[in-house]
């Protein structure tokens, strides 16, 4: 996917300033920005992410995650564009299935972060950027107790449903709509997309 700018003044800064979000591809060799932002994770947002109680992601785990742009794995980093570099402050995976039309997604936002509109705004990319490859169904696996997430995927449209094979776990489900008019739009359009926080 393209780089994609989201301007979110009104959820991200809160001093009426603001500060500018980009929402964009996390590109092959970006794997140690990865594991910084997974190491940086408080132990309980980092059991939320990964569902368990993994502590580290290995240079490997996180090459996978990334993908190669091309596979059936494609990654997002949301940054926060400032002077002295940018900032990684959530990222999210997304796994497009062997039928091509289903993908199963995670995400994460820094701590410090959260609760500003970032988590909401990367999962409109990852919604996006399914459709634009012609993901027709999305889901996600949540911690029962993962208020927050639940919450939020319950404002985007998600439907939740027991998981069938732990009982720890919500499955949160939606299908993506209009993907094929997306898939075009977005492959037109070579400098991304610009969405409204
Ligand atoms: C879940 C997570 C991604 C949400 O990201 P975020 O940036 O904090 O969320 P946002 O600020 O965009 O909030 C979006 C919605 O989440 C809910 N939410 C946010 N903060 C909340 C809180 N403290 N309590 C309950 N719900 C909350 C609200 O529904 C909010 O919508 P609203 O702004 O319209 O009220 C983030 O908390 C996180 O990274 N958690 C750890 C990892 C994780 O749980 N990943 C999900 C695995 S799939």
């Amino acid at each position: 996917m393209a780089t994609s700018r989201l301007h979110a003044e009104s959820a991200v800064g809160g001093d009426g300033t603001g500060d500018q979000l980009i929402l964009r591809r996390l590109r092959t060799g970006e794997d140690a920005r990865l594991q910084a932002h997974v190491a940086d994770l408080s132990p309980a947002s980092r059991r939320s992410r990964f569902l368990g109680g993994m502590n580290a992601l290995s240079p490997a785990e996180a090459r996978r995650l990334i993908g190669d742009g091309m596979g059936p794995v494609f990654a997002l980093a949301a940054e926060i564009d400032h002077p002295a570099g940018d900032l990684l402050v959530g990222e999210a995976v997304c796994a497009i299935g062997a039928d091509g039309v289903t993908a199963e997604f995670a995400l994460s936002v820094a701590d410090a972060w959260q609760g500003r509109g970032i988590g909401r705004a990367i999962l409109a990319g990852i919604v996006l950027g399914s459709a634009a490859r012609g993901v027709e169904c999305l889901y996600g696996e949540v911690l029962r107790d993962n208020h927050r997430m639940l919450q939020l995927a319950a404002r985007a449209g998600f439907a939740c449903r027991t998981h069938s094979g732990d009982p720890r776990l919500v499955l949160i489900e939606r299908t993506v709509p209009a993907a094929v008019r997306l898939h075009r739009r977005v492959r037109e359009d070579h400098d991304g997309f610009a969405l409204a926080a």
